[in-house]
């Protein structure tokens, strides 16, 4: 029997990065939230193998897919005795710093515990995923949470109050290994103090009062010019609080009510313009299966 699984995107609504690490990746300070946008992923159990089909938006390549890597992990770590076969409907954007790829691979490691019954407690899959990707972990939690070392070691924390968000998806990939290459050498700086106050369990009424940045953006509008002229727009049209999640190249703004249709018009040529709202790790998990 087939089962179909919502698969959320997340924003980075603030990210700090402190340094360089000797693995080669970068020491992240991040504060994580899962929005409504979503692919669906179908799991079929088969004799043997995994397999995967995709739908919607165009992947790079089907072969190098994180979900299909995901249930040749699992299977690894945990041998069932069978296969899968998997299908992407792929909404969310590539490229767009949105998690997609990460999400499907965490969808897949729950889907395949439900189905094969191990391992018995979520956490165990944690190490797996951590070695699919940085923000892997991350979406076997969901919700409101902070990250830190390379964006894996995931604290939860109370869910921030809902917010509805627009989302520009730019028309352009942006590789995220290529930007974090380019970021130039800074001075180690504190962790936000916005961030402490939510470590520490500060609960904002609304996201206005967060101080919200993202160290990428710097670097991603200087280099990639597509990016820049939907930022440059969405200020001009009166969008507020304008940040680039993750390495982007997607955009999340507030803007003013019932002014998406006019805003829209006003982004380059093929740009994308989603509504979307902020969900909570209750609601995560409640929509997580489709009925
Ligand atoms: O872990 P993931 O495959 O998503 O990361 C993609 C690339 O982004 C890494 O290969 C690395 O070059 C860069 N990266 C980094 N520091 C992080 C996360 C990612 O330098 N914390």
């Amino acid at each position: 029997m087939r089962s179909r699984y919502r698969s959320f995107a997340k924003l980075n609504l603030h990210l700090q990065v402190v340094g360089r690490r000797r693995d080669g990746y970068h020491e992240l300070r991040t504060l994580f939230q899962t929005i409504d946008l979503h692919d669906l992923v179908t799991v079929e159990p088969a004799v043997r193998g995994v397999e995967l089909t995709t739908s919607g938006l165009e992947l790079p390549s089907a072969s190098d897919n994180l979900a299909s890597r995901a249930a040749a992990a699992y299977f690894e770590r945990w041998p069932a005795g069978a296969g899968v076969r998997l299908h992407l409907e792929k909404r969310i954007p590539v490229g767009g710093g949105l998690g997609g790829g990460s999400s499907n691979a965490a969808t897949v490691l729950l889907a395949l515990r439900e189905r094969f019954g191990a391992p018995a407690a979520v956490a165990e899959l944690w190490p797996v995923a951590r070695a699919l990707g940085a923000d892997v972990p991350y979406f076997l939690v969901g919700g409101s949470a902070l990250g830190f070392g390379r964006g894996d070691e995931v604290v939860a924390i109370p869910d921030l109050a809902e917010q509805e968000l627009h989302v520009a998806v730019p028309a352009v990939a942006v590789s995220t290994a290529a930007v974090f290459a380019a970021l130039p050498e800074s001075p180690e700086a504190p962790l936000a103090a916005s961030l402490l106050a939510l470590a520490a369990g500060w609960a904002p009424p609304s996201l206005a009062g967060l101080e919200l940045w993202n160290d990428l953006q710097p670097t991603v509008l200087a280099s990639v010019p597509e990016v820049n002229a939907v930022y440059t727009a969405l200020l001009r049209s009166g969008a507020v609080g304008v940040r680039l999640s993750g390495s982007g190249g997607c955009l999340f703004a507030r803007l003013p009510a019932g002014a998406q249709a006019e805003i829209a018009q006003r982004l380059p040529a093929g740009t994308g313009l989603l509504a979307t709202r902020t969900l909570g790790r209750l609601e995560v998990a409640a929509r997580r299966t489709v009925a």
